[in-house]
């Protein structure tokens, strides 16, 4: 009876090779050795998924077939050094890798699109081997790799992409981006990581941790927040940048000495920047007019200057260690005059400056002090001519 069902799967496979199929159906296909891939190879899609059981070893090759309708998923196979596929270009589902202790070689010669993905605890592997490069992709989840960088992921456009604990990842360039259109996050790589996104125009959150170097030159318009935190940069400059829709925030990156927004007029959320403890001037943000929620600001800078800003929705929060009261009569003045609308604390010669992350949330002039005068219509732009009070605020602060 066994011997019978042999016989007829492997008439079944033999006339697979002889016919190429259009398509295969699942549901789905478990294979732990290249031979079991050879059940699909003559598919020219498969309509399921594809699951490398944990107890493959050695390489795995799925060649021949072209499109996996489905997910590619293979975890905790231990023992698995490669897998690699000539002919298959699309990934309608998640490609899914984890636990995949000693694979040093992920080769696939035609793959241009991947729906989502997902790569996590690969710590042999330090390149990818992708000769087409992923084009497509809706979401990037690459975490704890040794990967030393992203070459062969080649994506124009990206949902979400999140690249974190890879500590060997010291350089990511992914030339063709132009678009993110959820969330772009990298945290805990390597120390030395610089990243260049020379075509990125348009991003909606952005955030980096533990890097050394970020370049979006072209980025215009940020629709969510934008943060960098426990960076190692000196300077950071977006020349292209008009506007964000959240919070901008630079926090607790202690080389950091200039910052270069020259195009940028307005924060759609608060505006934060905290222990950067290089930081002695806050400039750099000449067009700045409205911060929509509230200036947080805490350090050791001696002068702020935004010679613009006319419109602050939230309140401001400002302490700083220097000794130079004038920025402090800045923000007093232009509390006063109704540019700053929420509460405005301001300190110097703060031995402990504190940011209030309460405020950061956004204020309401209810919650004013009484010397505001809610006169919302002061403009501290050239555009704007200014009279009487507001004339004098606007020739004094920020300057
Ligand atoms: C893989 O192994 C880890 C730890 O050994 C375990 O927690 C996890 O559930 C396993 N994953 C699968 C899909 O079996
Ligand atoms: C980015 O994607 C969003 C949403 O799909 C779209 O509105 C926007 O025009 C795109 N930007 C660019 C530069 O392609
Ligand atoms: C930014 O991320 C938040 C979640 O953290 C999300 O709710 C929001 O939609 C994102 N912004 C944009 C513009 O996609
Ligand atoms: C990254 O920065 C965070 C704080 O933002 C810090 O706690 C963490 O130790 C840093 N990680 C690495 C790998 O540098
Ligand atoms: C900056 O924006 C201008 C005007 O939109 C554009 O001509 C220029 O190419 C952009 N620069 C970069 C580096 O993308
Ligand atoms: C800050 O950086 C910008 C642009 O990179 C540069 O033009 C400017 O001179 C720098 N400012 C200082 C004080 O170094
Ligand atoms: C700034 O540093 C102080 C002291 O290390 C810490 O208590 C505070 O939370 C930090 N603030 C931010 C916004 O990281
Ligand atoms: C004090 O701060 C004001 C406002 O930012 C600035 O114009 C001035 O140059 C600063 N003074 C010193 C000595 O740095």
């Amino acid at each position: 009876m066994a011997f019978t069902k042999f016989i007829l799967l492997t008439l079944a496979v033999a006339s697979n090779v002889l016919a190429q199929n259009d398509a295969c159906d699942g549901p789905s296909i478990t294979i732990s050795s290249s031979g079991d891939a050879q059940k699909i190879a003559n598919c020219k899609t498969f309509n399921g998924d594809v699951i490398i059981d944990s107890t493959a070893s050695g390489q795995i090759a799925i060649n021949g077939v072209q499109q996996i309708k489905g997910d590619v998923t293979c975890n905790n196979a231990t023992q698995l050094t490669a897998i690699t596929s000539d002919q298959l270009n699309t990934i309608t589902g998640t490609f899914s890798l984890t636990g995949l202790t000693i694979m040093s070689t992920l080769q696939f010669d035609s793959l241009t699109g991947v729906n989502k993905i997902n790569w996590v605890g690969l710590p042999a592997l330090q390149s990818l081997n992708f000769a087409q490069g992923v084009q497509q992709a809706n979401q990037v989840y690459i975490s704890n790799t040794q990967l030393n960088n992203l070459n062969g992921i080649e994506l124009q456009a990206v949902s979400a992409m999140d690249i974190n604990n890879n500590p060997y990842l010291t350089d990511v360039n992914v030339n063709d981006l132009k678009n993110v259109t959820t969330a772009l996050s990298f945290s805990a790589n390597g120390r030395d990581l610089e990243i260049s996104f020379p075509n990125l125009e348009d991003a909606a959150n952005l955030t980096f941790r533990n890097v050394s170097k970020v370049s979006m030159p072209s980025l215009s318009n940020v629709g969510g927040s934008m943060g960098f935190y426990s960076d190692s940069f000196k300077t950071f400059s977006a020349p292209n940048l008009t506007e964000t829709g959240g919070t901008l925030a630079f926090v607790d990156s202690p080389e950091l000495s200039n910052l270069s927004f020259p195009a940028l007029t307005q924060i759609g959320g608060g505006f934060l920047i905290a222990n950067n403890t290089a930081l002695k001037a806050i400039a750099g943000f000449p067009k700045l007019k409205t911060i929509v929620g509230a200036l947080d600001f805490a350090g050791a800078f001696g002068s702020v200057s935004m010679p613009s800003l006319n419109d602050v929705r939230g309140g401001s929060n400002v302490q700083t260690t220097s000794t130079n009261t004038t920025i402090c009569d800045l923000f007093n003045q232009a509390h006063s005059a109704g540019v700053i609308k929420g509460v405005n604390t301001c300190l110097t010669n703060k031995a402990h400056p504190e940011t209030n992350p309460s405020a950061t949330s956004g204020g309401t002039s209810s919650t004013s002090t009484s010397s505001s005068k809610k006169n919302s219509g002061v403009t501290f732009g050239p555009s704007a001519p200014l009279t009487g009070l507001s004339a004098l605020f606007a020739a004094i602060f920020f300057l």
